[in-house]
Formats: structure tokens, sequence, C-alpha cells
């Protein structure tokens, strides 16, 4: 016990020296994860290089739970709660859910936990994404799919999907290099870049929906801010009608679209 503790606070020590904001509580993380001296001191390097701490964990927390996280996969948001929140408002036990983008599963996930009974469908093209998103979907019973989009879902699901849900790449081709280096060198490229206007993915999104959503279905886009009136479009351009949401103490944006 007073070991872990003195270890704690050299660990905390290290992290703060090297400008880890949350030193003392990362430290507590890291020292917890060693299985020994040697995999803390390696642990605590790979931190200070500027690892992200959930892919030295293995895990993330995302609205108050444990999810698992490959390393060099995209790290769920504490954002994305405005996505989970306004989903869990639209979707009931025996609907279809799709959570497209779905990274770890993160997202379909909670909604899928807080309202039982949703089927739950979720896609993402990079095969290690999916993987681990099968993992944190079976106690769910959800199914993860590899591919692009829509593409992967069985043909079944088509005009029978209550809610669409998507935090898909975002960030314009050229801000990529103005994220913060933890995004920037730890995530994949694929999981940030939205293109040259940042929601070229949410016009597909967008372009395709209406064949998969039953009547008065939904689908929920994260966004940011700046980007809300372009996704907008996107969604109005596709005949749907569209409602923005905002969370200002999360920095949240989310666009949805119903059939009219
Ligand atoms: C911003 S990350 C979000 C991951 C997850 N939704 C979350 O919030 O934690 C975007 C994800 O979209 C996936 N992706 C990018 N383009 C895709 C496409 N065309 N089809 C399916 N998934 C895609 C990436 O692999 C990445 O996992």
């Amino acid at each position: 016990m007073h070991l872990d503790l003195s270890r704690r606070a050299a660990v905390a020590e290290r992290l703060r020296a090297a400008g880890c904001v949350f030193a003392d509580a990362e430290a507590g993380l890291l020292v917890a994860e060693a299985g020994s001296a040697t995999q803390l001191g390696r642990l605590v390097e790979q931190r200070v290089a500027g690892t992200p701490l959930e892919h030295l964990l293995g895990w993330a927390e995302f609205c108050g739970r444990r999810v698992e996280v490959a390393a060099g996969s995209f790290v769920p948001r504490r954002r994305s709660g405005l996505l989970v929140r306004r989903a869990c408002e639209l979707v009931a036990a025996g609907d279809v859910l799709v959570d497209l983008c779905c990274g770890s599963g993160a997202i379909g996930l909670v909604i899928a936990e807080t309202v039982r009974g949703v089927d739950l469908h979720a896609v993402d093209i990079d095969p290690a994404a999916a993987s681990v998103a099968t993992r944190n979907l079976a106690p769910v019973d959800g199914t993860a799919y590899t591919g692009d989009l829509f593409a992967p879902l069985p043909q079944g699901l088509r005009g029978r999907v209550a809610v669409v849900v998507a935090n898909a790449p975002y960030v314009p081709t050229a801000e990529i290099g103005l994220l913060p280096h933890e995004a920037r060198d730890h995530e994949p490229a694929v999981a940030l870049d939205g293109g040259r206007d940042g929601v070229e993915v949410h016009r597909r999104i967008a372009a395709d929906v209406r064949h998969w959503l039953r009547p008065s279905g939904w689908v929920l886009l994260e966004t940011s801010r700046t980007q809300a009136e372009l996704t907008d479009a996107a969604l109005t351009g596709s005949g749907l009608t569209t409602v923005s949401w905002y969370d200002d103490e999360l920095d949240a944006t989310v666009v949805g679209a119903t059939t009219p």
C-alpha cells in the first residue's frame, strides 16, 4: 500500500512535469494497470511521449462506463454524450438502432444499456474497430459489421430502422494538423478526416439513410457548431426535416433529421 502511494506520487510528478493536466488521476490509473515496476516505467514513458492514456489502459470512460478501446483506434469523446441522450429519447425497446462509424461501439452500447431491448447494429470501416465493437456490444446482444456505412447491414433492415446515430469523421482535411497531437499522431486519419469541408461522410449518410429508416425514423449526426449548417443542408437536401441540439457544457452539437 505504502509502496503504491509513493510510486503513484513519483509517477504523478513525472507526468506533471511533462504537462499532463490530470497527473494525479492518471498516475493512479497507470499504477493500478501496471503488473510490475518495469511495466509501469514503460507505460509512464509512453504517456510522457504522448500516447493517449486510454490506449495504454485499453479502455476509456464513456458516459460513466468503461469501454474497451484498441491501441491506434478512436477514443470515445465526452461530447458524444449529447448524441447518446437524444437517441435514448427517440428509441424504444424492440426498435432497430444503427450506429454507423461505430469505432469501439461506445455510443450504441450506452444507448442499448439505457434502453433495454433495442436491436443494435453497428458498422465501422476499420476491421480493428469493428472487432473491438463486437466484444463491447456482446452484453447487449448487438452486432458489429466491418464495411462502408450502410453496405454491410442486412438488407432485411431496410425501411425498419427507428434511429441511425453516427459520430462520423467531421474534421476538415486541412484542419487535421491543428488537432491535439494525441489525436493527430495516435488516432487513424479515417477516424478524423471528414473531407474538404468536414461533412463529406455526412452527405453520404444523408444520401442513403431514407432507404433504411422506418416511417418517422430519425438520423442523428454529431457535428461541430461551425459545421452544423452544412450537416443540416446535407440532411434537408435529402428531403428530411431537421432539428439541431447544442450542449455548451459538453461543447457538443447534434443535428437530427426525420422523414417529413
Ligand atoms: C470519429 S470516429 C467515432 C467512433 C465512434 N463513433 C465514437 O464516437 O467513439 C469515426 C469512426 O468512423 C469510422 N469510419 C470512417 N469512415 C467510415 C465509413 N465510410 N464507413 C464506416 N465507418 C467509417 C472510422 O473508422 C472511425 O472509427
